[in-house]
């Protein structure tokens, strides 16, 4: 039986993390669909055209960052308080499947994954069944062109490269589906 547990910020920061006085945010590539929810919502600090790309030091708010990951619905963003709450999950548990795209939940998950179970409270998981990094989508979906009102979910007009994204191409390569 899976054991749950009380999330703890920390333990969702995945990837690379940036970090400020007041907060800490992590940024994990292969899990961001350029939804680019991050750069509407706090374009000053989610720059994808600048390295770095997320620059907390022009927000003041750890709060108003906060926010603004929380929006993220892949789960590529995460963010630890310093000092504040962890991100509560959602009550009760939402699945949303996105038309041409991934199913989103949110709440208190555990997925299971090649390398074990992660624990998290956002994800799009990948319904296409291209994805490189299943269970989770990475956005190839809009490379295949894949349609979810399809008999089958049919993917293969306006097939492009090879479905593999280069590492850093994603909010940070600032390229929107
Ligand atoms: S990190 Fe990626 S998936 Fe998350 S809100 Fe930003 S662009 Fe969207
Ligand atoms: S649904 Fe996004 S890669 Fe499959």
């Amino acid at each position: 039986m899976t054991q749950h547990h009380e999330p703890i910020g920390e333990d969702l920061l995945r990837g690379k993390t940036y970090a400020s006085d007041g907060i800490s945010v992590s940024y994990d590539p292969p899990r961001c669909t350029h939804v680019a929810n991050c750069v509407r919502g706090l374009p000053d600090v989610f720059r994808p055209k600048e390295r770095p790309w997320i620059q907390l030091e022009n927000e003041a708010s750890a709060e108003r960052v906060a926010e603004i990951v929380r929006t993220c619905p892949t789960g590529a963003l995460h963010y630890a308080l310093h000092g504040g709450p962890p991100e509560a999950p959602a009550v009760p548990t939402t699945l949303t499947p996105v038309k041409d795209g991934p199913l989103t939940l949110r709440g208190d998950l555990v997925i299971q994954t090649p390398e074990g179970e992660v624990r998290e409270v956002r994800a799009a998981l990948c319904r296409c069944g291209a994805s490189s990094h299943k269970p989770f989508c990475d956005g190839t979906h809009a490379k295949i062109g894949w349609k979810s009102d399809q008999p089958g979910g049919q993917a293969s007009i306006d097939q492009r490269g090879d479905g593999h994204r280069e590492e850093g191409q994603r909010a940070d390569g600032a390229e929107q589906n």
